[in-house]
């Protein structure tokens, strides 16, 4: 479905008088983000201007994610701080987007303690935002109702990016893989993988713009094309990426190591724009837990993908995602998670202690195990974690790597900064003509989570 906006250039007008402006407050992943970079497109074309203050914003949109339970508490703790803000100035709009407000239960909070909220709507309602934003703007009459759109596959819808350099680009939505923690398919649907022919028009229009790094996202990539009418794999599309001058560092996030076969391997052995960094997410190193986890593939899988990965390149990264005190973990479950930390030499690990989902198929699994021991559990994993990390990091002093300056460091006036292809963070001397080239650099210090270098 083409993205059509009718209301855009009376909003537009309107805003000429009234130059209202915006906020947005991300609050999921990388998908989440960029479904946010959509919501400030859509408003740009409609003549809001962005402001970073949430405390002088007009319209304040919360874009919100429910992977975890605490969540909920969160977002209804900064809306309810935003009440009195939006009683003392009727030109003030909340708007509660995302994954959160595709649940009918949140729906119903908002509707009984929370009516101040102007516009409510779950995911993929994109074309639904300039009529809401219309209707409580302009015609001051706003209606917070669930809508249920999760399957909808929306094009061309106006994107703001953030980064001169970086953009991620949304490749496959929804999830169709259910696996039993977890709440995704439920509030983004099944998978809808969306036309080559506008994935490659939305690149090279990104590249001819001077983007030189692509992320592609879905929630799981490799699984894109499945549902098409044409035979198109992932690993195809990542060969017709290639191709498309000026993008010079292809990224992804994330595979399922269910669905991460030769084929892929064989196009990041070849190509020359993948970075040698590759999210792939474990969850459990326990094959009895990734049966319940309902992840489909066991310990020695996931060893062995990662073993033909570092086959075709020895450079190769890979970086993980890792549930402890998932319901019935024992310690031996979790000294087989250890195991394949160790083995695996994972570059970086996001890891969560398990969160109970209603609905989802481990809420109703028998979970003895007592939230002090799954918390020490996360703090070994992060020790363990942190060792290996700084004994890597010391083998990488004198080695010279290629690094895209992505700009000034957030911490250090006089220095830059940029990552290697293994996705870690360099910091150097440069200068702003610098910014968005690659350059050589050679490490001479470490620190946990970044390098120090000196241009080549
Ligand atoms: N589709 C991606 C990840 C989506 S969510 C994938 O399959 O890799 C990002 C991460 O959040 C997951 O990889 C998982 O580690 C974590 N996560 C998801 N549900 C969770 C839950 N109920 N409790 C704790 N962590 C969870
Ligand atoms: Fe959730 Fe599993 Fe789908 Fe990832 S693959 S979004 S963890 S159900
Ligand atoms: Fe959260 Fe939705 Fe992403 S639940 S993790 S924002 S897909």
């Amino acid at each position: 479905m083409k993205f059509v906006n009718s209301y855009k250039e009376k909003i537009k007008k309107y805003n000429e008088k009234h130059h209202l402006t915006y906020h947005i407050d991300t609050m999921g992943c990388s998908m989440n983000e960029n479904d946010s970079n959509k919501y400030a497109g859509i408003l740009e074309s409609m003549g809001f201007e962005r402001e970073d203050d949430e405390k002088k914003a007009n319209l304040i949109l919360f874009n919100t994610c429910c992977i975890r339970e605490n969540a909920e508490k969160t977002l209804f703790g900064r809306i309810g701080a935003l009440k009195r803000q939006k009683l003392k100035n009727k030109d003030v709009y909340i708007a509660v987007v995302g994954c959160m407000t595709q649940q009918k239960h949140i729906i119903e909070k908002i509707k009984e303690s929370y009516r101040f909220v102007d516009i409510v709507l779950g995911t993929s309602c994109m074309s639904l935002f300039p009529e809401k934003v219309y209707e409580s703007i302009i015609q001051n009459n706003s209606k917070i109702e669930y809508i249920d759109v999760s399957n909808n596959l929306e094009e061309e819808v106006p994107i703001k990016y953030e980064d001169q350099y970086r953009a991620s680009v949304s490749i496959i939505y929804g999830c169709n893989n259910f696996c039993s923690y977890c709440i995704v398919p439920y509030v983004r649907g099944r998978e809808r993988s969306r036309e080559k022919e506008a994935i490659l028009a939305d690149i090279k229009k990104l590249a001819k713009a001077g983007y030189k790094e692509i992320t592609l996202l879905g929630q799981n990539v490799n699984s894109y094309g499945n549902d098409l009418k044409e035979k198109y794999t992932f690993p195809m599309l990542l060969k017709d990426i290639e191709a498309i001058d000026g993008i010079e560092i292809i990224k992804f996030i994330s595979p399922h190591p269910k669905d991460f076969k030769e084929d892929l391997i064989e196009v990041i052995k070849s190509s020359k724009k993948i970075a040698r960094q590759i999210h792939l997410p474990l969850q459990s190193g326990s094959t009895k837990i990734l049966k319940e986890m309902n992840r489909k593939y066991t310990k020695d899988e996931f060893l062995e993908i990662v073993k033909k990965l570092k086959e075709a390149d020895e450079s190769i990264s890979i970086s993980t995602d890792i549930i402890v005190g998932f319901p019935g973990e024992t310690e031996e479950d979790f000294m087989e998670t250890l195991d394949v930390v160790k083995k695996v030499q994972f570059n970086q690990i996001y890891m969560f202690i398990y969160s109970k989902r209603n609905g989802t198929k481990a809420a109703s699994m028998q979970d003895d195990t007592l939230p002090q021991e799954k918390v020490k559990r996360l703090q070994r994993l992060k020790k363990f974690h942190e060792e290996q990390i700084s004994n890597n990091n010391r083998k990488m002093i004198g080695q010279v790597y290629q690094v895209l300056v992505e700009g000034k460091s957030k911490t250090n006036e006089t220095l830059y900064t940029g990552r290697t292809s293994q996705n870690k963070i360099v910091i150097f001397e440069a200068s702003d003509k610098e910014i968005g080239k690659i350059k050589n650099i050679k490490i001479e210090s470490d620190h946990l989570w970044y390098l120090k270098g000196k241009i080549e």
